[in-house]
């Protein structure tokens, strides 16, 4: 069987506005086993960003329960739950949020500032490494501006692994980028979940980019509609391949 990197029980999330109370989250409940690669799809508004910041440990549930990796998050205290988002998960955004005027060796290295256990040099080798991972070791010292958009990307990627997490969580990462693009970084996840082992929990509202996923959980007003497994897992290296070589996307 396999191990449950995330088991989440009847979760839900309000938030209080004034007079009014907004219901996010209504009572989610679902595990995820390492190694699963799995797209979270709903339309804006149905609770996706509030589940994914709950599951990265940025927020807490109302009420409810969260496991990860086997450790009940509630218990834990503020330092704690930092240190355990630290070395479990890496975070992938849509806007890339890497620093200005910031290399992108150095963007890379900064979640490793926050461990007094990795020497500088060791720093500067699991940085590279990263960069490799994500096919960008030319541009060590490009700075955000001087890349393009899937660039940069690929650099939020690599400082997202560099910390060696068990899990991958992305919020619409390819919202902003054209399709071609969006492929690429497709293609670069399911490498990373197929040839590292990746768990991954990737936020999507597209169902074409869902479907390089192997499991898809439907959000509709902060309940799950659906959680189908995907049969027919599409590689994004092939469709990639089969894209016209110039084109419009
Ligand atoms: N910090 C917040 N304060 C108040 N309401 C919020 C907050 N974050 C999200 N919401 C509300 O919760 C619901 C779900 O939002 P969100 O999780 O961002 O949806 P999605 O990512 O699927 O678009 C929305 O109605 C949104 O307005
Ligand atoms: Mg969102």
């Amino acid at each position: 069987m396999s191990k449950k990197i995330l088991e989440i029980k009847d979760l839900k999330r309000e938030f209080i506005m004034g007079s009014e109370t907004v219901h996010a989250l209504r009572g989610i409940s679902f595990d995820v086993n390492a190694g699963e690669f799995v797209t979270i799809m709903g339309s804006s508004g149905s609770g996706k960003t509030t589940l994914l910041n709950i599951l990265g440990c940025l927020d807490k549930p109302s009420i409810g329960n969260y496991f990860l990796d086997g450790v009940d998050v509630k218990q834990l205290s503020r330092d704690e739950l930092a240190q355990l988002r630290n070395h479990k998960i890496g975070f992938v955004f849509q806007s890339y949020n890497l620093l200005p005027r910031t290399t992108a060796l150095e963007n890379v290295e900064l979640p490793l500032l926050y461990n007094k256990e990795v020497s500088a040099a060791d720093r500067r080798e699991r940085a590279i490494n990263a960069l490799k991972a994500v096919k960008l070791a030319d541009r060590h010292d490009h700075t955000p501006s001087q890349l393009s958009g899937g660039q940069q990307q690929r650099v939020a990627i690599a400082r997202a692994l560099v910390n060696e997490p068990v899990m991958i969580l992305a919020d619409e990462a390819t919202g902003n980028l054209d399709s071609r693009t969006s492929y690429e970084i497709m293609a670069l996840m399911q490498e990373l979940n197929q040839t590292q082992g990746k768990t991954i929990v990737f936020v999507t509202h597209e169902p074409d980019i869902a479907s390089f996923s192997s499991r898809t959980i439907q959000l509709r007003d902060g309940h799950i509609q659906k959680d189908t497994p995907n049969e027919s897992m599409r590689s994004a290296k092939e469709v990639l391949e089969n894209l016209p070589v110039t084109d419009d996307y």
